[in-house]
């Protein structure tokens, strides 16, 4: 166990760590030049991406989270309507299965009960074909799907997922653009793309010089019994994914919330004992989301904003502001995931409970 720590004090912050070789071997293979290897998906992928009208997105827990991210990208690049549920929910309701869709299920163990079971549905309902992103290659779920992209995270040991997480993400990248590219998205774009893609990795290496400095913004969450995490757009699932994180591991409630949702009750919450956490890139969405952020001040809430290197926004009492490198809008989930998952993971190191097995849950669940 210590020997495969290494000089980590847990396997979670070791996962962390791993994450930009593992984006790098998720890569690996699945791009020639600058283009995604339809093929990577398996044998008949071309064909059933240019037949796709539609997708749908199935699993549970921190990948579920990957995949509501996914329905931004695959909407607005890949152009085809997506809808995302939780495995739990779509197993045990009527749903009417739309022609010529694509089943995606996401999963890091492959063996989460729901998930499994939701793909068995779904292969006897009629969809067109069904597809597995997974970290397990011995898997059920590999075994059961049409077409595969593995993740190449290595094993996760820590039950909260980091690498997973992050490695589905790029793996959802892919698929976007192979998914695209067989609909209507033009080849200068992909390739613009791929080239983005490929800086990932020194991206999140840079990102993770941000450790020190997030262990020591852990020491102000540490007393707190609830804390607000906000975003807007693909970043709302990435706040969900840092409370989520902080729940998991330091027991801390912690809810997210689309920023623009403020306004319709966690407003009322808000006061100088509850931190809130906004995920705050450089995008489209900003300005929006900086008026909301002021909603927070006016009534005494305590901000600390993850923000682009060159987001106008200042430090001033009751709002603290961490800068993250520059990165281009398509990477931002992911670079902005990093800084979810080490704060969570401070501020459970800081409380003392057991990081890389919480109480109460499993790594993967496998009864329902
Ligand atoms: C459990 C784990 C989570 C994981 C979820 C889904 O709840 O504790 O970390 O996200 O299962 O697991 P899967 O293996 O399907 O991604």
């Amino acid at each position: 166990d210590a020997a495969e720590r290494g000089d980590y004090r847990h396997f979670m912050l070791k996962e962390i760590f791993e994450q930009p070789r593992a984006v790098a071997d998720t890569l690996e293979g699945r791009i020639a030049g600058a283009h995604v290897v339809p093929e990577s998906f398996g044998y008949g992928a071309p064909e059933v991406f240019q037949r796709a009208r539609s997708v749908v997105l199935v699993a549970c827990g921190t990948s579920y989270h990957a995949a509501l991210v996914a329905r931004y990208w695959i909407e607005s690049i890949a152009g085809l309507p997506c809808t995302v549920e939780v495995a739990s929910e779509y197993r045990y309701r009527k749903h009417v299965v739309p022609t010529d869709a694509l089943f995606v299920t996401l999963s890091q163990s492959g063996e989460t009960a729901d998930t499994l079971a939701a793909l068995r549905l779904a292969k006897e309902s009629g969809f067109a074909a069904t597809l597995a992103i997974c970290n397990v290659p011995e898997s059920s779920l590999v075994r059961e799907s049409d077409l595969v992209l593995l993740t190449h995270a290595g094993p996760e040991i820590g039950v909260a997922s980091t690498k997973a997480f992050t490695t589905q993400l790029v793996a959802l990248l892919l698929l976007t653009l192979a998914l695209g590219r067989a609909q209507s998205l033009d080849e200068a774009t992909e390739a613009a793309m791929v080239t983005i893609l490929r800086t990932l990795p020194t991206k999140i290496e840079a990102v993770l010089e941000l450790d020190a400095r997030i262990a020591a913004l852990a020491e102000t969450f540490v007393d707190k019994q609830h804390t607000l995490f906000l975003g807007r757009g693909e970043q709302y699932p990435i706040a969900m994914e840092g409370a989520l994180k902080l729940k998991e591991i330091s027991y801390i409630h912690a809810e997210a919330y689309p920023a623009g949702e403020l306004k319709h009750g966690p407003l009322a919450l808000i006061d100088d004992q509850m931190p809130v956490v906004a995920v705050a890139p450089n995008n489209s969405l900003l300005e929006k989301l900086k008026s909301n952020l002021e909603e927070v001040r006016a009534r005494g809430g305590q901000l600390y904003v993850f923000a682009d290197r060159d987001v106008p926004m200042s430090e001033e009492d009751g709002v603290t502001v961490i800068r993250l490198p520059e990165t281009d809008d398509l990477l931002d989930p992911i670079i902005f995931t990093i800084p979810m998952q080490l704060l969570a993971y401070h501020v459970a190191v800081l409380k003392g409970t057991d990081v890389d097995q919480p109480r109460n849950l499993a790594k993967s669940v496998t009864v329902e």
